[in-house]
């Protein structure tokens, strides 16, 4: 029972250069890659993937943040693919939450810049591969 889900290394992770690191945290968990593609994001796809955070007050800065640079967008997939995807990224704040040994404890220290994005349940990888990638939209 195979599963994809839409994972993101956020432009501090691409300025970082830990795109290898990243993806060979993936591939040695075991999952694959379905999709993969370096991109700028425009405002309102950056806007309509953060669609649930637009009543936050972090949410101007995080648009701006995500577009600030290029972004690697991926489709990555596997069994349990989603879950396996945020436990290999660690909790949201990289400091308070994601404990060392995932990608988020290991190099990131603000919650604003924690590197990757993985799709949280079944219907946000819907909504969200088939907003990055459309040609894929199940
Ligand atoms: P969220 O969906 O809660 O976290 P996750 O990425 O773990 O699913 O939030 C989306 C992003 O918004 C998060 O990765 C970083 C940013 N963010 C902030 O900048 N400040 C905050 O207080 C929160 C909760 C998130
Ligand atoms: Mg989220």
């Amino acid at each position: 029972m195979t599963e994809q889900t839409l994972v993101l290394i956020k432009p501090d992770g691409v300025q970082r250069g830990v795109i290898g690191e990243v993806i060979s945290r993936i591939e040695r968990k075991g999952l694959t890659l379905a999709a993969l593609e370096l991109r700028t994001v425009p405002t309102e796809i950056a806007a309509e993937h953060y669609a649930e955070h637009a009543e936050r007050p972090f949410f101007g800065s995080l648009l701006e943040f995500i577009t600030s640079g290029p972004v690697v967008a991926a489709v990555v997939e596997g069994p349990r693919a989603i879950a396996a995807f945020r436990q290999l990224a660690g909790g949201t704040d990289p400091v308070e939450k994601a404990t060392p040994g995932t990608i988020r404890g290991d190099f990131g220290l603000e919650t604003q810049f924690n590197l990757v994005h993985g799709s949280d349940s079944p219907e946000s990888a819907a909504r969200e591969i088939g907003l990055w990638f459309p040609a894929l939209r199940s």
